[in-house]
């Protein structure tokens, strides 16, 4: 069995070059096929409130739902680096509280390490996680936890807005991150933010030229039927194929050709009339 993926992957694909790739999953039984395709990282993501939950945004997932989660990831991932996201509020109120629910998602749900949101205004919480011992990876760019800040989910860093991106990213590296999501931005500026970092960028709508990839797992299976953004590439429709299923299940049902023989118990002739 391959070792256990850890922050020295992240930093040998930088140095040679090597794509590296993430994906989401928010369960046991997903996390085991998520990790069987050879991700380098797994990511719990707060995206849990959309895609799990039903939220409109990622606003109110907390601490609790995100250890639960993570917890049942980290059980089903034996090679992928599990990484476990910090939600809204988490982090953004002291650096304390940054330390402490970042030690609570490694503790309690065996994350490997913790993503939050943010560059310059965040760099002291990066920092103290970093020294308790915890990597972090940042996330730059758009950054769902400020949808209400941005006024909507933007892609960001388009003209001069883009020094303000090369300040973030450089302020998350500075802060000690082992790598950044960089979420929705125009291709050309995460390529200069990639050149211009040590450590990688993780792109998701930030074009080819980053260091990795990252999707939500709904998105790219096609299970997810709300919104569906243009960086998405649909690698399956597994929507429609439960869908059929599970339609086929309650037609087997009525028509009475499920359960058949071969799903159902014979006791021998005695034992039954026990009952
Ligand atoms: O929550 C999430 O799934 C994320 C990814 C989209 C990067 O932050």
């Amino acid at each position: 069995m391959p070792a256990k993926k850890t922050v020295s992957r992240f930093a040998q694909a930088k140095r040679f070059g090597d794509k590296l790739t993430m994906l989401t999953a928010y369960d046991y039984s997903i996390a085991r096929l998520v990790d069987q395709s050879g991700v380098d990282a797994v990511l719990v993501g707060d995206s849990l409130g959309n895609v799990v939950m039903g939220l409109p945004d990622t606003l109110q997932v907390t601490m609790e739902q995100m250890i639960h989660h993570t917890r049942a990831v980290a059980a089903g991932v034996q090679n992928a680096m599990v990484v476990g996201d910090m939600p809204f509020m988490s982090y953004q109120v002291s650096v304390a509280d940054a330390v402490l629910n970042a030690g609570r998602l490694v503790k309690e749900g065996r994350a490997q390490a913790v993503k939050l949101e943010g560059g310059v205004a965040v760099a002291p919480q990066i920092r103290a996680i970093v020294d308790a011992s915890i990597p972090v990876m940042g996330h730059i760019g758009l950054t769902p936890q400020s949808v209400n800040a941005m006024g909507g989910l933007k892609v960001q860093g388009k003209g001069d807005d883009s020094e303000r991106l090369m300040r973030d990213a450089l302020a998350v590296q500075e802060a000690g991150a082992f790598s950044v999501v960089v979420e929705c931005v125009p291709a050309h500026t995460a390529e200069e933010l990639t050149k211009a970092l040590s450590i990688p960028t993780i792109g998701i709508g930030a074009g080819p030229g980053c260091d990795g990839q990252i999707l939500v797992y709904h998105d790219m299976l096609g299970l997810f039927e709300g919104f569906q953004p243009k960086f998405v590439k649909q690698y399956a429709d597994a929507g429609g194929l439960i869908k059929r299923a599970f339609a086929e299940y309650v037609s087997d049902v009525k028509a009475g050709t499920f359960p058949g023989p071969e799903h159902t118990f014979n006791a021998p002739q005695k034992l039954a009339k026990l009952y």
